[in-house]
Formats: structure tokens, sequence, C-alpha cells
């Protein structure tokens, strides 16, 4: 079996599959009550309580399955991109779990874990395929060829659709993290109550910062009406949001003559865009936010660093 372990962000996680891509346990520790205060996430205080809680959510995870130190053979570990500090603590501790049992360590692209999340469970999906990545940190459109990497075609030029659902719910007042909230409240909103166009680039790139902007904008018209107008002004910002990424990610698929089409990342939790991109592959919900058991699958098709050859690697911040 490989334990996978994730520390990028503010989600503690680990897991265990099997080199079939059996998803053995699946434990993750959401940071997020801790960091609604600040309304974000603060990263000294994600690296701290990672720290508190990384042994123990690997000990639950390992009673989930059933298994115990000496059942792992490879013990895989986001490397980046993320916080920095945050991910020295989960890239620590898998070194001295593979160190002290004589083990090889994988050392996981995050984003790679992302994509590696469609190759878990019963009916995995195979590539080829144009897959859209759409998280807190990233929107990328990939152009998927085998399972151990893939082409970067499309990016934000700017804020991540997380981010703008995250900074739209911060300004609708609905808190931190903001996605789900949106989703929630928009179901109870008139999508087409207001228009938020989203900024075109060119290319297959897309642009996010201006959608939030005009929500800002009209919030200062609404004035006192802005409050019983939320849900309205929800799923038309919701709408704009979806409705870019669905129009890129089809221009993507043609272009490159795709018929699969995948979604992966945080984003890909959304109803209206699961139901807007009828016919393409959602990642499960369960593994759509930051997970482990997607990094076990992703150290599954990547390298393997022989023990003890792992012992000076380095996480980093940013994609490569
Ligand atoms: O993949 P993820 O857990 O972390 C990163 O790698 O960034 O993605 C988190 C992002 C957050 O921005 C969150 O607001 C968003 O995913 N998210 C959603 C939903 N659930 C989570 N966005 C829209 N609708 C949702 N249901
Ligand atoms: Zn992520």
């Amino acid at each position: 079996m490989i334990l996978g372990i994730e520390t990028s962000c503010d989600e503690t996680a680990a897991a265990l599959v099997t080199g079939a891509g059996e998803i053995r346990a699946n434990i993750v520790s959401s940071q997020a009550d801790l960091h609604a205060r600040y309304g974000g996430v603060v990263p000294e205080v994600a690296s701290r309580r990672h720290l508190e809680l990384v042994s123990p959510v690997v000990q639950e995870a390992l009673a989930e399955a059933g298994a115990t130190l000496d059942d792992v053979e490879t013990v895989a570990v986001t490397q980046g991109p993320g916080l920095v500090g945050a991910l020295l603590v989960g890239l620590s501790a898998a070194k001295a779990l593979a160190w002290a049992r004589g083990l090889p360590l994988a050392p996981v692209d995050h984003l790679h874990g992302h994509v590696a999340s469609l190759y878990l469970g019963r009916s995995p999906v195979e590539p080829p395929f144009l897959c859209l990545l759409a998280s807190g940190g990233h929107t990328l459109l990939l152009d998927v060829q085998e399972h151990a990497g893939y082409r970067v075609v499309g990016t934000s030029v700017d804020d991540a659709a997380g981010e703008a659902f995250d900074k739209g719910a911060r300004l609708l007042g609905l808190g931190y993290p903001g996605g789900a909230a949106i989703d929630r409240l928009a179901r109870d909103g008139d999508p087409d109550a207001f228009s938020f166009p989203v900024a075109r680039v060119e290319g297959l790139d897309f642009s996010f910062s201006g959608v939030k902007t005009a929500l800002l904008y009209k919030l200062r018209d609404l004035g006192d009406e802005g409050e019983a107008r939320k849900a309205d002004l929800a799923a038309s910002y919701q709408r704009a949001i979806v409705r870019a990424l669905v129009e890129r990610t089809r221009a993507a698929a043609a272009e490159l003559r795709h018929e699969r089409v995948a979604v992966v990342g945080g984003v890909a939790a959304n109803s209206e865009l699961r139901e807007s991109l009828r016919g393409a592959n959602f990642a499960p919900l369960a593994l759509c936010t930051d997970n482990a058991a997607m990094i076990a699958s992703a150290a599954r098709f990547g390298r393997r660093l022989p023990y003890p050859r792992y012992l000076d690697l380095d996480a980093y911040a940013s994609r490569a």
C-alpha cells in the first residue's frame, strides 16, 4: 500500500491506497474553522496546526484501513505548490516515516495529484482527455495524454476560479471558505437577476479578477438593498464564473480534439458546474477538495526515490 500525506494548504490529510488504485482510508482534517476568523488561511497558523495533526491523522488512516506501517511500501507526499511552511511539515513527516522504515519516498506535485484523483476506484478515467483543474490556487486547462503527467494549454492570467468564489463570498459576508457557501445560497437565487460579465482573454486562458470587482460595485450601488438580494447576487455571480469555465473548457476540447473531458479540484464540487458540463467526468465529491488519496494515486505513476535518497528534498511554493 501507498501512504499518502498532504499538507499544502489548510487540510491535514493522510490516505492509504493500493497499487491498483483502491482507497483503503482517506482522512482529511480541515482547519477551515481555525482560519475563518481571519477571512483566509494564515500560513504560520496552518503550519503549526499541521504539526499537531499530521501524526494523529496518519494513525487514523492506518486504523481505518486496518493496517500498520508494516503494510506500507511507499510513502507519497505533496512537495509543492503550496504554502512552504505547511508543505515542509508533511514532507518532514513523510521523510521521517520512510527513512525509519527504509522505504522509498514519492514526491508528488499537488496539481498532478488533483488530476490523479480521476485514476482511483473501480471506473477510473483513462487518458487521453482534456482536464479542467479549478481550485483555490489554480485554474488550468490540461492536455492529458498519459497517467504520469500533462501539458498546460490554458491558465488564469490573474485570480483562480476558487479564489473568485472565495473573494465573492467574502464580499457577500458568507465567510471563508466561500465556494460551497455561494453554491448553497445560489440555489435560492435568480442567476439572471444581475449581469456580471467575465473578461475574455486571448487563447484558452481565463481572467477572474474583473468579475469580483463587478460584484463589489454592484453591492455599492445596491446599498441597503444588497442584503435582501444576496441569493440573486450569489446565483448571478456563480453563473458568470461557471459560464467562463464551461466555455473555455469546451473550446479547448474542440481545439485539441478531445472526446473526453474531466474536471478536478475544489471548484469541481460546484453543483452548477457539474450540471452545466454534462457528459464530462467529474472527480467524486470527496476527492475534489484537497485530500491525500489523490497524492497516493499520483505516486503510482510518478517517480519514487529509493531509501535514503530523499533526505535533502525541498518543498516548492509555486508551479514549476
Ligand atoms: O482544491 P482545493 O481544495 O484547494 C486548492 O488546491 O486550492 O480547492 C479549494 C477551493 C476553494 O476556493 C473553495 O472555495 C472552492 O475550492 N470550492 C468550491 C466549492 N467547494 C469548494 N467552489 C465552488 N463551489 C463549491 N461547491
Ligand atoms: Zn488543491
